[in-house]
């Protein structure tokens, strides 16, 4: 197990749930932070860097990924966990929670990771995280274009291993079935849906992403599938 004592994170979409919690679990770890999401709140975590940062904006993600860098002297972790779902039968869909989905969970993907590689390639000890889904694995029914910006997380991420294994830079998928947050909420999922009650926290996630990050550098971990018990495996 390596430590993440004075390691510095930045995490996308920190405001709240999982996000929330992991930023919550490394800080725990002893890792330094840069939180991004449109609300900039800073958890209450000591030193964090927080500002408000919109991950469709590429120029909101270099000024906090440089002011992280500044403060902490250096990045050495990036969680791209930032991401917004919307369910239905793909013609019922509204165009503006499509465009969403894209922008946020795809494009917002890759621009985190423009801003921050050039700090990362300076550590000597750098991981990317990247919050994909179970809905990055399979076909999932009414989530079509979820599906879609999900898989395409999987894809770069998988892909960006190639290129930046040989640089010490770990490149790791984590797709959680369900999890018991904000997210789809009256988009698909509701407050009283009973699935609710069955599924995991953001905390067993954050425990998952952290459980990643402290491996030895002798290896890596590409993917990690997590589902609750009340969930089928669907092949
Ligand atoms: N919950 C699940 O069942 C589940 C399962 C598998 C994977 N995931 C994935 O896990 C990730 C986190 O989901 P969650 O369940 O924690 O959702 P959540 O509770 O809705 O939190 C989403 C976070 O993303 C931030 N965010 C949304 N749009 C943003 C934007 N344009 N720019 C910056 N930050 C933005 C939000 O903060 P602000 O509103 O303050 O910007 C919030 O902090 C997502 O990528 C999701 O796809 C979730």
């Amino acid at each position: 197990m390596t430590s993440l004592e004075g390691k510095v994170a930045l995490v996308t979409g920190a405001s709240r749930g999982i996000g929330s919690a992991v930023a919550h679990a490394l800080a725990a770890q002893g890792a330094r932070l840069g939180l991004a999401s449109r609300s900039g709140d800073d958890l209450g975590i000591d030193g964090a860097v927080a500002q408000p940062c919109d991950v469709r904006r590429p120029d909101e993600l270099e000024s906090l990924a440089r002011a992280t860098a500044e403060r902490h002297g250096g990045i050495d972790v990036l969680v791209a966990n930032a991401g917004v779902g919307a369910y239905g039968p793909f013609l019922e869909l509204p165009p503006e929670h499509l465009e969403e989905m894209i922008d946020v969970n795809v494009k917002g993907t890759l621009y985190a990771v423009r801003a921050t590689l050039p700090y990362l390639l300076e550590s000597d000890e750098a991981d990317i995280v990247t919050l994909a889904s179970e809905a990055g694995r399979r076909g999932l029914p009414l989530e079509a274009v979820y599906c879609a910006s999900k898989f395409a997380q999987v894809g770069f991420t998988r892909a960006l291993d190639h290129e930046l294994r040989e640089h010490g830079i770990r490149c790791t998928n984590v797709c959680p079935g369900g999890v018991a947050t904000d997210f789809a909420m009256g988009r698909g999922r509701t407050p009283d849906m009973p699935a609710l009650n069955g599924m995991m926290t953001s905390q067993d996630v954050a425990e998952v992403v952290t459980f990643v990050l402290t491996r030895p550098r002798s290896h890596r971990i590409l993917e990690t599938a997590l589902r609750p018990m009340t969930e089928e495996s669907w092949g």
